[in-house]
């Protein structure tokens, strides 16, 4: 079994479960060896069930993972993360910003009022993800590999061109005459990930000139909890209202991941699948 430090380092936030978990298995399936860091905040019995859990469901994985304590929304939890991994590993070959937040459906149950649920929110999309992002970019830069990727995961609501056309039918017209209009759904969470698009261009801006290729993918929308209202057990299925199997999403991360979609770096585009998303 190659060491630790032979594997491809790939930090995943949010890895716990969703898509940053899809994305880990994905990654663990393929013959390459890789040493994740499963990102996770709060109980970390959650990293270590999911670490359980891909070692069980790829069980001759020429990769390992670990978990590794993250809240993007904390200034002290990602400055201790940061001195974790620089210590042990003094680099990051690969760095997934999976983390991300719907507040809206608590909003609209409720649980939150308009402004903690949309100041959450951006927290967790732009604010933390930024943060997160430079406090780590030292250890990208720090590591030897020819193939240092960054990768943000936005989202097929953040498109302001579709959202401005008043053509698709998602985005109809409000009608006249009516107040409170209805607003787009998830108006919170795709202001926040067209936010998290210009930070994206920003960091491929800042990087170009390193070697460092920045993504920001739209992976599809997927039959994961976010969104859910998880702390009631409620747990839709998303696969009723057109949701696929988060592995579809996961797959193309980890074709990026491993350079299948270098080409396309830059300039910046949001990419999905099979198109480019238009800003
Ligand atoms: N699902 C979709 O249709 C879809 C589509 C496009 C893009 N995306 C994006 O894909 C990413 C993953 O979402 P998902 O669908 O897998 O949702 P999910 O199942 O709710 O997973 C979200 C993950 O982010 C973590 N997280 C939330 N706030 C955090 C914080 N402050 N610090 C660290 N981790 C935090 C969650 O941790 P906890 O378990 O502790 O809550 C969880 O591990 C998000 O960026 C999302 O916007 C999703």
């Amino acid at each position: 079994m190659a060491s630790v430090n032979s594997k491809t380092l790939v930090l995943i936030t949010g890895a716990n479960t969703g898509l940053g978990f899809e994305i880990a298995k994905s990654l663990f399936a393929r013959p390459n060896p890789y040493h994740i860091l499963i990102g996770c905040r709060g109980d970390m019995g959650r990293a270590s069930d999911a670490i359980s859990k891909l070692e069980q469901l790829s069980p001759e994985s020429m990769s390992t993972a670990e978990p590794l304590s993250i809240d993007i929304s904390s200034d002290e939890s990602i400055a201790a993360a940061y001195s974790q991994v620089q210590q042990k590993f003094g680099r990051v070959d690969i760095l997934v910003n999976n983390a991300g937040a719907d507040l809206d459906t608590s909003v609209a149950s409720g649980k939150l009022t308009p402004r903690e649920g949309w100041n959450r929110t951006y927290d967790v999309n732009v604010t933390g993800t930024h943060l997160f992002t430079t406090a780590f970019a030292p250890l990208l830069l720090a590591s030897p590999s020819s193939t240092r990727r960054l990768l943000f995961i936005t989202s097929g609501l953040s498109s302001l061109t579709e959202h401005a056309s008043g053509t698709s039918a998602r985005y109809a017209l409000a009608p006249a005459g009516v107040w409170p209009k209805p607003p787009a759904m998830w108006l919170a969470y795709r202001v926040s990930k067209a936010g998290m698009n210009m930070l994206a261009a920003e960091w491929a801006r800042l990087l170009k000139n390193d070697g460092v290729l920045v993504f920001d993918l739209s992976p599809g929308f997927l039959n994961t909890g976010l969104g859910d209202d998880r702390a009631t057990g409620e747990w839709r299925d998303k696969s009723k209202i057109g949701a696929i199997d988060p592995k579809i999403g996961a797959d193309f991360c980890a074709d990026v991941v491993e350079g299948c979609r270098d080409a396309e770096a830059w300039p910046l585009r949001v990419l999905r699948r099979d198109s480019v998303q238009p800003w």
